[in-house]
Formats: structure tokens, C-alpha cells, sequence
């Protein structure tokens, strides 16, 4: 009843040749799995050409982060309206690689989450806890404090139309996978707390699994029930590699 979705974010990788042949040799996989919606996140600068690359394509587009503004005296900032206007339709707000370099707290997140939002982009709300948060049993505890500092400001009913992916940082980059159980466990708990404030988001909202995803892990982790597909850093990078991601999705 959830669509399987599957998002490549690019992070600060690729020159204009090499995403014009990743897209290529990802089109025609994200074509025929119809039941997967796939959606590639390249560095802001590189929008407009991936626009003209997916154009005819099902591959979507997002954005990796964006500003809290739309527009102003905010140098270096990507405006969701402008993201929107050259066909972005995602984006991510609170990677954790945002959230450490550049300092963005979890009220900040939400701003962004709210200005995504307004700005007709769907935000995809990532959330994940350290090593050490994981070690001394905090996970739970963190994680709910990233969803709660949203909801406070954009309403749980804002979850109709948003996507959390859940990327420990532990595994980000790593090679360190969570376990399907360990995956699943979490996406349980956020589900289930998500049930008491609104039922109908609960079971609705997609919630992705980021963190060294590659095509040979994919499918046993996209098995799990509450795991709706995957927010893929490196993998997402080697036309092989996501095909075999998107295809585990179906
Ligand atoms: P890796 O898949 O490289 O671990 O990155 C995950 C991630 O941060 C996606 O947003």
C-alpha cells in the first residue's frame, strides 16, 4: 500500500559527463520498475541539467538540502521555489552531514521541513542517531526528538505529504549496515510512535532506510515490513549498484 521509493543523493559528487551517464544507464531500470518511484538528489548546481536529463523519464528529482527563505540576502542558499521551478519535487532537510557541518539544529530542520513544504517540494525529514547515542540506548530517544522539534512546528497531519528516511550515522558512508533487524526495529518504533498522534500518517508515510545500502543488502532490508525503501549515498553513484537498489525495491 506504500510505493517503494528509492533515492540516490548524489552528495558533493559528479561532473556534468559523468551524471549525464549515470542517468543514462539508470533510465531505463527506473522506467520498467514501475512500482518504485525513484528520485536522484544531485548537488544544487547540477539541477537544471539533471532536469533535462530524466525529462521523458520516471527518475524525480530532489533537492539535498535548501534554504529556510525563499529569497534575500542568504548567499549560498538554494530557495525551494527556485529548486520547484526547475522540476525538483523532493527534498532532503536535516541530513545529518547538514546537520554536523553546518550546524543545523533540529528547530532549524524544521523550518526547512516548513518552507519545503510551502514551496510545493516534499520533504524527505532525515533522522538518525550517533554511534555513541546508539551505544548507551538513547536511539529511541533521539530519533523522537528530531521527529517531535517538526511536528511541534509543522503538525503531524504535515506527514501526509513528507517522507522520513532513518540513517544512523553510524552506518552513513561506513560500509557498516544496520541488520534487517536492527533497521526494522527502528522504523517499528517510529511508526508506532507516530500511531497515537495520527493513525492514518502512520500507516501512510514511507520511511526510507539510509546507510551503506548497496544491491546485494537491499532486498533483505527493503523485506522488512515497515521499511519502504532506501536513501542511497555511494551506491547511488554506480549505475549497477542502483539498479540492483531500485530493482530490490519492487
Ligand atoms: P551511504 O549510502 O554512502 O552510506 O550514504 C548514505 C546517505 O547518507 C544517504 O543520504
Amino acid at each position: 500500500m506504500r510505493t517503494p521509493l528509492v533515492m540516490g543523493n548524489w552528495k558533493l559528487y559528479g561532473t556534468k559527463d559523468s551524471i549525464t551517464a549515470l542517468i543514462k544507464g539508470i533510465k531505463e531500470a527506473a522506467n520498467t520498475t514501475t512500482n518504485v518511484d525513484v528520485v536522484v538528489c544531485p548537488p544544487a548546481i547540477f539541477i537544471d541539467h539533471v532536469a533535462n536529463n530524466i525529462n521523458g523519464s520516471r527518475i524525480e528529482l530532489g533537492a539535498q538540502d535548501i534554504s529556510t527563505n525563499v529569497s534575500g540576502a542568504f548567499t549560498g542558499e538554494t530557495s525551494p521555489l527556485m529548486a520547484k521551478e526547475f522540476g525538483a519535487k523532493y527534498s532532503l532537510v536535516g541530513h545529518s552531514e547538514c546537520r554536523q557541518h553546518h550546524n543545523d539544529t533540529n528547530a532549524v530542520v524544521a523550518a526547512k521541513f516548513v518552507c519545503a513544504q510551502a514551496n510545493g517540494l516534499i520533504p524527505v525529514l532525515c533522522i538518525g542517531e550517533t554511534p555513541e547515542e546508539r551505544e548507551t540506548d538513547k536511539t529511541f530517544s533521539v530519533l523522537e526528538a528530531q521527529l517531535k522539534a517538526v511536528i511541534d512546528v509543522a503538525g503531524i497531519e504535515a506527514f501526509e505529504n513528507a517522507v522520513i528516511a532513518y540513517e544512523p550515522i553510524w552506518a552513513i558512508g561506513t560500509g557498516k549496515v544496520a541488520t534487517s533487524e536492527q533497521a526494522q526495529e527502528v522504523h517499528a518504533h517510529i511508526r508506532a510512535w507516530l500511531k497515537p498522534q495520527n493513525p492514518s500518517v502512520a500507516q501512510k508515510v514511507q520511511i526510507l532506510y539510509g546507510g551503506s545500502v548497496k544491491a546485494n543488502n537491499a532486498i533483505e532490508l527493503f523485506a522488512q515490513k515497515d521499511i519502504d525503501g532506501g536513501l542511497v549515498g555511494g551506491a547511488a553513484l554506480i549505475v549497477e549498484e542502483f539498479i540492483g537498489i531500485i530493482e530490490a525495491a519492487k
